[in-house]
């Protein structure tokens, strides 16, 4: 471990040791509603490129993969060692590569120590292959299942557990699913990047988890992007470079900036925009995807930082500094002639007129602190040795009721749907919802600007937001919750029941 590293260490470690002994995670002074200083450590060398999953099935329209969840350790920072849960040895897990049409298998083999899913979110699987635990029994340890669907959007989507999801997302069990059109755009270059957090011990080890990381999430004190801190992308100068984003975090919302690069955002959640966009910054909640095209300086040797910004999401979030999360750095020759992106990038069709207008009220209600040694406090059922107590949490609900008792719509195939997302909370929420994609309508009354298609939004404090849902494909229970995935985990889960038949 190098100097700096360790200095920033000392100051940390002091801050979330109070979560560090098992069993007795407590509230301490230092930890705002638990949010952790982040350290800064050294760049990581090397090259922070996803493996690509090995298609097993020679057909050109099926991609096979075989996915083993496991325990594995891993070195996320210079010397620091974590011991996390991967698919097959890698962190994030393979990038899946699939076109449009195609059909993706997976074999899912459970090697961890407790039930797992995946769900493929943002992807318009049938609801039997969705992976949560209402509509498919968890895969027990040593047990199997597989997956199989038919990919019919392109875009940047990610896959996940969703059955202990704050624990076994925070641990390490998330890969991407990157699905290409017909009509892609050429590029330079074509990265994903995950953006995620940890929140670690200076050991290396995961801090226990514990109630008292639920009011805000579970922030992490280290920045990782594609499961390493402060790695370099390289550029080819002059080139046009599409970063495929994902925000990986249990909570963390990453504000984006990179002053001295030049960025367009030419895809949201459910693929291309019509044209590209210009910004400065960009804001990416827990669940959501962007993509962007960076054009290169002309000449070799220039860097970029790229920092998340403070973001005040409520419960005094908006202190924790800017840190950086990754760098890009021009390399090689220049392109000749400089690329361009085509527009229009893609058609975007206009939705029809919605047939049910739904509200849905966000509520937060804070927990109370009981002192220490209660054990496993609001975590019932969970049974983990990991999860602290003494802390009662706080619930979080839609329209007043919670899972297991969740708000239920009921809502027809074939039509489209505005349901108004009304935040009354004292923070933002990032909502989620399965199995279909919507469009912004407005936001506190104002149109949005952006046409894209999403399946994550988010919704500020306060902030009353509208969105047209494409009720399309895949009659069944579909859920919708906040992806604060420990907001989620305590109550804030609800239900879209789409019956088969066409009528409103
Ligand atoms: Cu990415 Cu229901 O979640
Ligand atoms: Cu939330």
């Amino acid at each position: 471990m190098n100097r700096r590293i360790a200095v920033y260490w000392a100051v940390t470690m002091s801050m979330v040791a109070a979560c560090s002994d098992e069993g007795g995670a407590s509230s301490n002074d230092a930890v705002q509603n638990g949010i952790p200083t982040v350290i800064s450590v050294e760049p990581m060398a090397g090259p922070a490129l996803l493996t690509v999953a090995q298609d097993l099935d020679p057909q050109p329209n099926v991609v096979e993969v075989y996915l083993e969840a496991k325990v594995s350790t891993h070195e996320l920072a210079p010397g620091v060692m974590t011991e996390l849960w991967t698919y097959n040895g890698f962190f994030p897990g393979p990038t899946i590569e699939a076109k449009v049409g195609d059909t993706v298998r997976v074999r899912l083999a459970n090697k961890l120590p407790e039930a797992t899913t995946i769900h493929w979110h943002g992807l318009r699987v049938p609801a039997s292959m969705d992976g949560v635990p209402t509509m498919q029994s968890p895969i027990q340890p040593g047990q199997e299942f597989t997956y199989e669907f038919v990919v019919p959007d392109a875009g940047t989507f990610w896959y996940h557990p969703h059955i202990r999801s704050d624990v076994q997302v925070e641990r390490g069990l998330l890969g991407v699913v990157v699905v290409r059109g017909e009509n892609e755009p050429a590029t330079t270059t074509d990265t994903v990047v995950v953006l995620d957090d940890v929140l670690v011990l200076k050991s290396g080890e995961l801090v226990a988890f514990g109630a008292d990381q639920v009011m805000v999430g579970r922030q992490g004190n280290l920045l990782l992007a594609n499961g390493k801190a402060n790695p370099t992308f390289l550029l080819q100068p002059n080139g046009i470079h599409r970063f495929r984003f994902v925000n990986g975090a249990n909570a963390r919302f990453f504000r984006l900036r990179f002053d001295g690069a030049s960025a367009v955002q030419i895809g949201t959640d459910g693929g291309l925009l019509p044209s590209p966009q210009a910004l400065d910054e960009l804001l990416l909640v827990p669940g959501e995807r962007a993509e962007l095209v960076v054009t290169a300086h002309a000449n070799a040797g220039k860097s970029t930082s790229w920092v998340s910004a403070p973001y005040d999401r409520g419960h005094g979030t908006g202190a924790a500094p800017e840190a950086v999360v990754f760098m890009t750095k021009t390399h090689g020759d220049a392109v000749e002639p400089p690329p361009m992106l085509p527009s229009p990038l893609t058609k975007i069709e206009a939705l029809g007129k919605p047939v049910a207008n739904r509200t849905l009220v966000f509520q937060e209600m804070e927990g109370m602190n009981h002192g220490t040694g209660s054990g496993g406090g609001g975590h019932a059922g969970h049974g983990d040795p990991t999860t602290g107590g003494g802390v009662m949490p706080p619930m979080f609900m839609f329209n007043g009721k919670m899972w297991p008792n969740p708000e239920t719509f009921s809502g027809h195939l074939g039509t489209t749907e505005d349901w108004v997302l009304d935040n009354q909370a004292e923070m933002d929420h990032p909502f989620h919802l399965h199995g279909f994609r919507f469009q912004l309508v407005d936001a506190d009354g104002q149109a949005s600007p952006q046409k894209g298609w999403r399946d994550t939004v988010n919704v500020a404090a306060k902030q009353k937001v509208t969105i047209r849902v494409d009720v399309r494909d895949n009659a069944g229970e579909w859920m919708f919750h906040c992806h604060i995935l420990e907001h989620a985990e305590n109550g804030m889960v609800g239900i879209f029941n789409v019956a088969p038949d066409g009528g409103p």
